[in-house]
């Protein structure tokens, strides 16, 4: 037999019963007039409030939201109190958790209402103590479950979150074992290549496609070690590098498809404080990335650096279709692409490189088309580092 429903359970938790929602109800019928004035005062209270107040995007959504408040107090004052209630409440929960409404604000906010409702208990129900007390009693059990379904909408979103973290950590494992296992039957072939090629190097049929094996051996390993590089878990080797030379000498080898106009503007004599080689595999990514992007859409492809206070920025953008916006939202996470070539590695391990540095990375597109990916690192080793 299943067990009681997450609802059921804290129902029965918080001693919330029929005899609540009737209480409730009759309530409801008095306070209508006042809902809209405690909504004023709770937004009041959260505008006062810079960290909550954050999360707003301007006062029209505020005036909005006061609106969709009132609808709230409605709901949870007529009930009913079943299933399809907490389903409701569990999707407005998921709400706050997706504009990244810190939990802890949560609190502050369920007793500001938990404030105005008794004060208004107080006031419509003064001359009967005994009902006061159970209506009292009822608006706290209330409460006490719209708190607990906010909060669990937080607490599945960090267990998926967990679950996600877990899975790939999983796929990076046994990823990186096959990945490390496959150089040495790479480099097999790449010695035979070059034996093949002294033999029959002189027959130009031959010699186009051990080109093309060679290319493709070369493409294999450059996988191997972006796997590689984002399994492993050491600190950057940092040292000061000029970004300028760093830049040209990465790219240097990278084939430029025709239609593709290239241009790199780093200045000179800008630094930064990291690992050369993480940087360099970071930067040829994003830019092999962009040219896959333009293989049909001819145009210009550049990459650009600036210097903030406390950062270095490099852009890579294109003029290509830009990111699907599927694509966009998990765009740093291994394994998703949409090319038919490429692995999905490339952009990971960007942001691999950036978390490694203490910096962080960026996708996105741009107002007059193509993608923008931004590598923003610090311009100082930062005390901490993410791992
Ligand atoms: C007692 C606690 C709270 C209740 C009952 C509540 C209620 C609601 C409801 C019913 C929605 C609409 C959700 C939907 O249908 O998608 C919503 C969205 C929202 N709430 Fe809350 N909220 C609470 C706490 C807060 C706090 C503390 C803040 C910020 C300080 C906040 C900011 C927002 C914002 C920005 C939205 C998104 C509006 C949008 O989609 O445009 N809420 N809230």
């Amino acid at each position: 037999m299943p067990g009681p429903s997450f609802f059921e359970d804290i129902k029965a938790y918080v001693g919330f019963g029929e005899a609540d929602s009737t209480l409730l109800r009759e309530f409801g019928t008095k306070v209508e007039g006042d809902l809209i004035r405690i909504s004023d005062v709770f937004y009041e209270r959260m505008l006062g409030h810079p960290g909550a107040m954050r999360v707003f995007e301007d006062l029209s959504q505020v005036q909005r939201l006061k609106y969709t408040l009132v609808e709230w107090f409605r709901s949870g004052l007529s009930g009913p109190h079943g299933e399809a209630f907490y389903e409701r409440r569990l999707q407005i929960g998921r709400r706050h958790v997706q504009i990244e409404l810190p939990q802890q604000y949560m609190f502050t906010a369920m007793d500001v209402v938990r404030l105005e409702l008794r004060a208004l208990v107080e006031q419509h129900e003064s001359a009967d103590s005994q009902r006061r007390r159970a209506l009292s009693d009822a608006v706290d059990r209330w409460l006490d479950l719209e708190l607990a379904i906010m909060l669990k909408s937080y607490r599945d979103h960090s267990d998926a979150l967990l679950a996600r973290k877990e899975r790939l950590a999983g796929i990076g494992q046994v990823a990186g074992t096959i990945g490390h296992e496959l150089r040495n039957p790479l480099g097999v072939i790449e010695s035979s290549l070059y034996l093949v090629r002294r033999r029959l190097g002189e027959d130009d049929r031959v010699s186009k496609h051990l080109d093309r094996i060679e290319e493709q051996v070369r493409s294999a390993g450059d996988i191997i070690t972006d796997l590689l590089d984002l399994v492993r878990d050491q600190a950057p080797k940092r040292e000061l590098v000029e970004l300028r030379p760093l830049v040209e000498r990465c790219l240097h080898e990278l084939q430029v498809p025709s239609g593709v106009s290239f241009e790199v503007r780093v200045p000179e004599g800008m630094t930064v404080d990291g690992d050369a080689k993480l940087i360099c595999r970071a930067v040829v990514n994003l830019v092999k990335n962009a040219f896959e992007a333009m293989l049909e859409h001819p145009g210009v492809v550049s990459v650009s650096a600036l210097a903030t206070a406390s950062e270095i920025v490099i852009e890579v953008v294109d003029e290509g279709p830009g990111f699907e916006p599927e694509i966009l939202r998990s765009a740093f996470e291994p394994l998703v692409t949409t090319r038919s070539q490429g692995v999905g590695l490339g952009l990971a391990l960007v942001q691999r490189v950036a978390q490694r540095h203490g910096g962080s990375a960026e996708a996105e597109n741009r107002a007059t088309g193509g993608a923008l990916v931004r590598l923003s690192l610090p311009r100082r080793a930062p005390a901490i580092q993410r791992s």
